[in-house]
């Protein structure tokens, strides 16, 4: 079975899947889909509307208290597991959708992504018959106790970064809580997510139970927001959409969970394996094979004034050994990004750099300039690797999040104050230490405000592993049994006696 049947024009044409059946949007309207590495168009994805949300929703409910609901938690957790095991049969095809069409290097979202959603899916399906209550001993009169119960209809709004790991871990925990959902994906990037969509119908779950819809996020999105039936959004994009999510939810009282961008810092002490943060700072957070979208992206390296000048050379050597190229060659360390728009305002903050006051230490090119005018990917969105030394905390580049290939140095003194320049941000997603100090280690574990911490490491995430920020990152957590609670109410009995 191949997932993705090119048209006679030679476009891939992706359908949304609402109640069970394939389908274009009711409108008949279309959408380009964009493969970055040479800028044009590949594939065709329906533009939904409102029309198309209201029937997948109405799906949703109807599966949500039909035989959905009557399944055993068992019955939830084979679907799960067929699920991951069809996955992981379509692993490879389903790892070139996405990096054809969001740009990220293949052996990142083959070696990596696609591996995850297999193993997030067997993670959720051993969860599903371990949602429990409690009983509470208030009084020998009563008995009381609570039971914790699926929140209903699921509105689920996923970026173009990486499609399906961000699919596998909301949905998985949604479905293994009993909840229907009513999958978004982004409209840069829906062809991997729209193709999945026939291993849903194959694992066997009841039509209704999964439902994808394409679309724009100022209007399918925004819909799903906005439709009364739905109980809760999780979503994972930026903070000015969540700001908009937020707002646009205020009648319906939506719950929401929000998984955002992110500023975050890499503190490198001077006592640290400077080869160990050499690679973590640079390959392993910002320069990757996403071309630096990821949302922890570690956009500020923070250095201790004694090996300041070292690892300024050291970074911007991994920066300049970084290859860069065809998204689908497993030999390419970095794909391009992964649209127009994006690209632009990469190479916006590229510019703003420099007339901030920064120095470029390494990188700065982009698109022909650094493909090369006869290369077949010249009209790709390609950005080099960029490194700017000497910036400050308060320059525009440090405090906005770019989602690129962009990191700046910064020197620091004292561990007071790189834990003070860590924490100057109104983001809180992430924290990389670099140390060999265990005392120092806790000190910054506690100290940082971010949802997440690595030591001695970078960009470690798995799904046993609560995932999500404080402050202006988010609130609310993918991945862990934690992000299994996001599904579930309690309800609360009182039996007298
Ligand atoms: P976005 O947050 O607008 O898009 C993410 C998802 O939200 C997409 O599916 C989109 O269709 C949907 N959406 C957009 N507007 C909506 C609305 N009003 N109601 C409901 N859904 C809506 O992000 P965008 O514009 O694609 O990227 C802008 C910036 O956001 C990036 O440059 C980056 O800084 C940040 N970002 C962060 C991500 C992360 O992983 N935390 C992922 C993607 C973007
Ligand atoms: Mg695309």
């Amino acid at each position: 079975m191949s997932l993705l049947l090119p048209a006679p024009d030679g476009f891939a044409r992706l359908e949304n899947l609402i109640d069970g059946k394939r389908c274009p949007a009711l409108s008949l309207e279309r959408l380009a889909s964009v493969d970055p590495s040479i800028g044009e168009t590949w594939a065709e994805i329906p533009s939904s509307g409102s029309d198309d949300i209201a029937a997948a929703v109405d799906a949703a409910k109807r599966a949500f208290s039909g035989a959905w609901s009557d399944l055993p938690a068992l019955g939830r957790a084979g679907l799960l597991r067929n699920l991951a095991g069809l996955f992981a049969d379509h692993a490879s095809e389903l790892a070139r959708i996405e990096s054809r069409d969001n740009g990220r290097a293949l052996a990142e979202t083959s070696a990596g992504d696609l591996p995850a959603v297999t193993q997030i899916l067997h993670y959720f399906a051993g969860a599903a018959d371990k949602l429990m209550g409690d009983t509470v001993q208030v009084s020998p009169a009563s008995f009381n106790f609570t039971v914790v119960e699926a929140v209903g209809v699921v509105g689920i709004i996923i970026p173009w970064n990486a499609p399906l790991s961000i699919l596998a871990a909301k949905v998985g925990a949604a479905l293994a809580a009993g909840c229907t959902v009513v999958v978004k994906p982004a409209e840069q990037a829906s062809c991997s997510i729209l193709a999945a969509a026939e291993l849903f119908e194959h694992a066997g779950f009841p039509p209704g139970v999964v439902n994808i819809v394409s679309g724009l996020g100022s209007t399918a999105g925004d819909s799903l927001v906005r439709h009364p039936d739905v109980r809760k959004i999780s979503f994972t994009g930026s903070t000015a959409t969540a700001r908009r999510i937020t707002a646009a939810s205020a009648d319906s009282l939506t719950q929401l969970a929000f998984e955002l961008g992110g500023k975050s810092a890499n503190i490198v002490f001077a006592d640290a394996d400077l080869d160990a943060a050499e690679l973590g700072v640079s390959t392993a957070s910002v320069f990757t094979g996403g071309a630096g979208q990821t949302c922890v992206a570690g956009s500020r390296i923070l250095i201790e004034r004694p090996i300041y000048e070292e690892m300024v050379e050291r970074i911007a050597r991994r920066a300049s050994e970084v290859r860069i190229g065809d998204p689908m060659d497993l030999e390419t360390q970095m794909g391009p990004i992964a649209f127009d728009r994006q690209y632009d305002k990469v190479r916006d903050y590229i510019a703003l750099g420099s007339q901030e006051g920064a120095e470029i230490a390494f990188g700065g090119r982009s698109g022909e300039a650094l493909m090369g005018a006869g290369s077949p990917h010249a009209g790709g969105y390609f950005v080099e690797p960029t490194f700017f030394r000497d910036a400050r905390n308060d320059m525009r580049i440090c405090r906005e999040e770019i989602f690129g290939p962009v990191a700046s140095a910064i020197p620091f003194d004292t561990e007071e104050e790189a834990v003070a320049l860590a924490n100057d941000s109104s983001y809180g997603l992430a924290c990389g230490v670099w140390t060999s100090d265990l005392k120092r280690a806790h000190r910054a574990i506690a100290a940082v405000k971010t949802g997440v911490v690595w030591v001695n490491a970078y960009r470690r995430i798995h799904w046993a592993l609560p995932f999500g920020g404080v402050k202006e990152s988010g609130y609310g957590r993918d991945s862990g049994l934690e992000s299994l609670r996001g599904y579930l109410h309690t309800k609360t009995a009182w039996i007298e006696l």
